[in-house]
């Protein structure tokens, strides 16, 4: 075929150039109607096209990841938690607690957006081209005693020692019996002072003994998580259930 727009769909294609052939035809039409000229036209299509394939990597990104949503710190309404330290949130997105391998952690009741902040923070790495992973501490456990029955023990500490972020979410949601505790204290060991672990908990450390059946071990997890890391707590309401809140104030 001869025809000069059919080969130039094609070698779009070639060149993976998806949104541009998308939005061809319209650009063809406003520039026979005169509405924008050349160097517009191919501004307008490139500004689109890199604009779709950010959007796309950010999507495979968060497949990748295993996040639990797309959410980032822009997403985060601070005037909802007004004792949260917003400059010292907003401070991690630099990731320079990667640098000494510190960990953060998120302590608070349910719905205050530890998952959420989290989350952001995962992207903000992920998107950065840092490994970064993120598992519920129940997931976490379950795989590496599956693993540990199938004699794969090792390889798997390995896999989710190898991450350098790795997002465990909701630590002391369900106490841990002793051989989840023990699995768990590998793997942070495995990780401590090489990389940088994200926890989000519900549970004083305090009640951290309680959580994994033995304070020692519970000392030891403490121990490592806690010599170089960043603890933020807190102390608001649930934004889950602000708009009951709100709901019985006004209708008092
Ligand atoms: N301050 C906030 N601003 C905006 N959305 C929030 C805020 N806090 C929580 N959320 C949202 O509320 C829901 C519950 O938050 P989540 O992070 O899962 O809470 P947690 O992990 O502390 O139980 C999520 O959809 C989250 O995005
Ligand atoms: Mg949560």
């Amino acid at each position: 075929m001869n025809n000069q727009y059919f080969k130039l769909n094609n070698n779009l294609e070639t060149l993976k150039l998806l949104e541009i052939k998308n939005s061809l035809d319209n650009t063809i039409e406003r520039i026979n109607k005169a509405e924008i000229n050349f160097t517009e036209a191919l501004f307008e299509l490139t500004e689109r096209e890199i604009e779709f394939q950010k959007q796309r990597a950010k999507v495979a990104i968060v497949k990748v990841a295993n996040f639990p949503f797309q959410k980032t710190f822009n997403d985060y309404d601070f005037s909802f938690q007004p004792l949260l330290n917003k400059a010292e949130i907003l401070d991690l997105k630099y990731l320079r607690f990667l640098d000494n391998h510190e960990n953060i952690l998120f302590l608070g009741p349910p719905g205050v957006g530890k998952t959420h902040l989290a989350t952001a923070l995962g992207m903000e790495s992920a998107l950065n081209r840092i490994s970064t992973y993120f598992i519920s501490c129940h997931d976490l456990i379950l795989q590496l005693k599956k693993s540990h029955l199938e004699n794969r023990l090792e390889q798997r500490l390995k896999h989710f020692a190898s991450y350098a972020v790795l997002i465990i979410d909701e630590v002391g949601y369900l106490p841990l019996d002793i051989e989840a505790s023990n699995l768990l204290f590998q793997l942070i060991a495995k990780r401590y002072e090489k990389k940088s672990t994200i926890i989000t908990t519900n549970k004083n450390f305090s009640e951290w003994g309680e959580v994994f059946g033995d304070t020692v071990l519970a000392n030891a997890i403490l121990d490592r998580l806690l010599h170089h890391s960043k603890v933020f707590t807190i102390k608001g309401r649930s934004y889950r259930t602000k708009d009951i809140i709100k709901v019985n104030i006004t209708s008092e």
